[in-house]
């Protein structure tokens, strides 16, 4: 694989002062797809719109295919489709037409067959003459795809594509995303939907602030920031972790009924056989046992909100 699109030291501070991107690094793989996840206002649109020559950096570099966008600019774009955060359409034209059209932005020669293709793979074909008024909310964000690929990027940037849509919608997003992999398009989605970060992504980023936490694998983050929790529920009620079970660095939660032990999925020895023995030691009677494993949301939550203090 190589790299398709990387993002050196970028900053942006929009007029004002307010720093939106604080200096972010990031590569991307050619067929890859990421799920950039963060809250609002972490900086996820401002990136994308960086990234695709609508807002100006204020330092850093970006190369598509090794075109840098600003040198390169014409190269760069031509490589690059953006599905925006709203939709903007023009009501009264007709779907065919507005799919040619954005194509054609691209200095690009009218090519039936390509808008054809991309009309079809989005199940909008049988609606090419209608206009766009006359389209249901997903429709019209199937046109925001079509429009995006109209002129055959390799890379495309869906910003909160599932935003508001209902779960049925957002499932037939996550499958035009998965199919167009398998054309080869390079995939980069925002989210602020972690089950949207799991379901598709095979690598996630977390944006906070301005700055890129972590990206990683999906499923090595899962494995190597998941912890299980332990809640081992009591009979009687306690006001403090008995000094004997001080190793186990327990909290006591639900009001003293229960002790909670953590403890690392990939661990080879959970402690948790020893910490029941000597619960029962230190004079505990157990009413119950039960394992949870954290989640994506765990991990983001914790992530998004350490204090600011590295900066
Ligand atoms: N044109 C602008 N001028 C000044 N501040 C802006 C502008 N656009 C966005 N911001 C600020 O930058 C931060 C990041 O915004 P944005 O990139 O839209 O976040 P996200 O897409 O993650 O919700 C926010 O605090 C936002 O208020
Ligand atoms: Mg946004």
């Amino acid at each position: 694989m190589s790299t398709i699109l990387s993002i050196q030291n970028l900053r942006k501070s929009y007029a004002g002062g307010f720093d939106a991107l604080k200096g972010v690094n990031l590569d991307i793989e050619e067929g890859e797809i990421i799920a950039l996840l963060g809250p609002n206002g972490a900086g996820k649109t401002t990136l994308i719109s960086t990234v695709c020559g609508i807002t100006m950096p204020t330092s850093g570099t970006v190369t598509v295919a090794g075109f840098d966008i600003l040198s390169n600019y014409r190269e760069a774009r031509s490589l690059i489709g953006l599905v925006p955060q709203e939709i903007a359409l023009e009501p009264f034209e007709k779907v065919i037409n507005t799919v040619r059209f954005s194509r054609g932005l691209f200095g690009k020669q009218r090519k039936d067959s390509a808008v054809e293709d991309i009309l079809k793979r989005l199940s909008l074909w049988d609606k090419r003459d209608n206009q766009i008024r006359e389209l249901s909310g997903g429709m019209k964000r199937r046109v925001l795809i079509a429009k995006a690929l109209a002129h055959e990027p390799r890379v495309l940037f869906l910003d909160e594509p599932t935003a508001g849509v209902d779960v049925e919608l957002r499932k037939d997003m996550w499958e035009i995303v998965e199919q167009l992999r398998t054309d080869g398009v390079t995939t980069i989605l925002t989210t602020h939907y972690i089950e949207e970060a799991e379901a598709i992504a095979d690598r996630i980023g977390v944006i906070s602030k301005g700055d890129i936490l972590l990206v990683e694998d999906k499923n090595k983050l899962m494995a190597r920031m998941g912890k299980k929790q332990l809640d081992v529920q009591l009979t009687s009620q306690i006001n403090a972790v008995p000094d004997a079970l001080a190793a186990y660095d327990l909290t006591l939660g639900d009001d003293g009924w229960t002790l909670i032990y953590s403890y690392d999925v990939n661990a080879e020895r959970t402690g948790i056989t020893m910490l029941l023995n000597d619960v029962q030691k230190a004079g505990l009677q157990l009413k119950d046992v039960v394992t949870r494993q954290s989640s994506l949301e765990d991990i983001f939550v914790s992530l998004v909100n350490q204090p600011e203090a590295a900066q």
